[in-house]
């Protein structure tokens, strides 16, 4: 069995996987998202408090294990600094304190394995990560060989609605808050520019789109009775339909076999619902993430701990450090 451990940014969770089976034996996640909704985001130091607080208690929980414990993962980046170090060295202690191998993860690694809890991987796929620190879109062919064939230039996908959210005063995490506003509102009320629709680049932006999103905010809230759903439909759209426009720009170069959408974001049905239907005409598989599995958990990162410790993928506690910036 294998005990890993994500506390990335404002999730604190550790899971139990058997080796042999991929069976999550046990998994548990205590997510700081309403302490952090009265601020509209990620406070870095409150995140890190805590998971200082939460990490032991889950750790606890997992004691009847310890006997039975092969190695020990932890997602050591990206992610925030002062977050990744309370899991680096919760794990570094239990590494010493039980004599076992220690296994540093890649976060964005994880999101791709998410695909797989309690199941076979199943490769290549092109993989389009939407999270809030990330919008890319990945060849993946093994957990070595992954290749990043486009990235956002500034604001990732679940960021913009972040963002937005906190402009209509919705709170945090964005997406889920938009997502529902969303639903009732006119799509195409607002005429949003598309961005980069006229740049033959296969990469993402979204800085600007939540700028004009702003300016639209701003002129709803001089309303007497401000209503933000048409503002949140069109929004949605706009966003959605840059990831698709730029997508089916790639496919014309890499035919799509399988593909997958992983990341936060991921959960987002409307955006499930248009990759759907970009991918019908190429009659290309679309894989999903468990809904509980698409943000960030330590699930994913027991499932990436399997395949690196069947290859011997170990560091010692002297050598794995945070690498908070690092990518794909
Ligand atoms: O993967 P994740 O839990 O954390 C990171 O690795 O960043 O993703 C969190 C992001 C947040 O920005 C959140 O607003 C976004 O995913 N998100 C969504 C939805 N659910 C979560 N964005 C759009 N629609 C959703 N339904
Ligand atoms: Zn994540």
């Amino acid at each position: 069995m294998i005990l890993s451990i994500e506390s990335s940014c404002d999730d604190s969770a550790i899971a139990i996987t058997e080796i042999e089976t991929n069976k999550l034996l046990f998994h548990k996640k205590i997510s700081q998202e309403l302490e952090h909704s009265v601020y509209g985001g990620v406070v870095p130091e409150l995140a890190a408090r805590l998971h200082a607080e939460a990490l032991p208690k889950i750790l606890q929980e997992c004691e009847p294990y310890f006997k039975d414990l092969k190695a020990v993962a932890v997602t050591s980046t990206p992610g925030l600094a002062v977050t990744l170090v309370e899991g680096v060295t919760m794990a570094k202690a239990i590494a010493v304190a039980l004599d076992i191998p220690l296994i540093g993860v890649n976060h964005l690694i994880g999101h791709i394995y998410s695909l797989f809890i309690e199941k076979e991987t199943q490769f290549p796929l092109t993989c389009l990560l939407v999270s809030g620190g990330h919008t890319q879109v990945m060849e993946v062919k093994s957990l070595s060989e992954i290749e990043t064939v486009a990235k956002s230039m500034d604001d990732s996908f679940g960021e913009s609605f972040d963002k937005v959210a906190k402009m209509m005063g919705l709170g945090y995490p964005g997406g889920p808050l938009i997502e529902n506003l969303a639903k009732n509102g006119d799509r195409l009320k607002h005429n949003f520019t598309v961005p980069l629709h006229q740049s033959p680049l296969i990469a993402f932006s979204y800085s600007g789109l939540k700028n004009a999103v702003r300016l639209a905010a701003l002129e709803e809230q001089k309303s007497e009775n401000p209503d933000f759903k048409d503002i949140a439909a069109s929004f949605e759209h706009i966003a959605t339909k840059h990831l698709t426009m730029k997508l089916k720009k790639y496919f014309k170069t890499v035919r799509p076999t399988t593909f997958a959408i992983v990341g936060g974001a991921s959960a987002n049905l409307y955006l499930r619902a248009r990759i759907e239907e970009l991918l019908k005409p190429h009659k290309a598989e679309l894989l999903l993430s468990e809904l509980k599995y698409c943000s960030d958990n330590a699930a994913m990162i027991g499932r990436v701990a399997v395949e690196m410790y069947k290859r011997d993928m170990f560091s010692s506690i002297e050598e794995l450090d945070i690498a908070p910036r690092s990518q794909l």
